[in-house]
């Protein structure tokens, strides 16, 4: 997956709220819990994590309740999101959510860490090419 060098101010209060958001998921199925934080254009941080139900095609990832919370605050501009798992090496976001991150967000930082250390930058731009947008409508 390609990577980029880290932009704009210290991503470690966004990383911090993400983890801690992750403490909230709901994965009563796959056990894997998520959390994710949304930096918008003001610096606001809305976070999200990941809802579970016993339906399981209804639940929905972090990443997409911290930007609809984010959208149902009003807010529409964004600068970056960072998502965290516990786990080895970072966690990618799926199709799904990156469809819907492109949608509203554009070409945000993805920034993927684990509760330890490890952390990846990407821009969005590279984790979903030749996407499908407004502009194709
Ligand atoms: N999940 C997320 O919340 N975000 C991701 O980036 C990957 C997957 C959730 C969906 C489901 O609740 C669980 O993780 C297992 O796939």
């Amino acid at each position: 997956m390609k990577r980029s060098k880290p932009r704009g101010p210290d991503a470690r209060a966004l990383i911090a709220a993400a983890r801690k958001a992750r403490l909230s998921a709901i994965a009563d199925y796959s056990n894997f819990k998520v959390g994710a934080a949304i930096e918008t254009e003001d610096g606001t941080i809305v976070t999200g994590c990941n809802i579970e139900n016993s339906t399981y095609g209804l639940g929905l990832c972090a990443e997409r309740v911290a930007m609809f919370k984010a959208l149902s605050d009003g807010h529409r501009k964004f600068r970056r999101i960072a998502v965290a798992i516990d786990t080895k090496t970072p966690t990618p976001p799926c199709g799904a959510c990156r469809q819907i991150l492109w949608e509203f967000a554009g070409d945000i930082e993805v920034i993927l860490a684990t509760l330890k250390r490890e952390r990846s930058h990407h821009q969005l731009k590279d984790l979903i090419p030749f996407s499908f947008d407004k502009s194709h409508l």
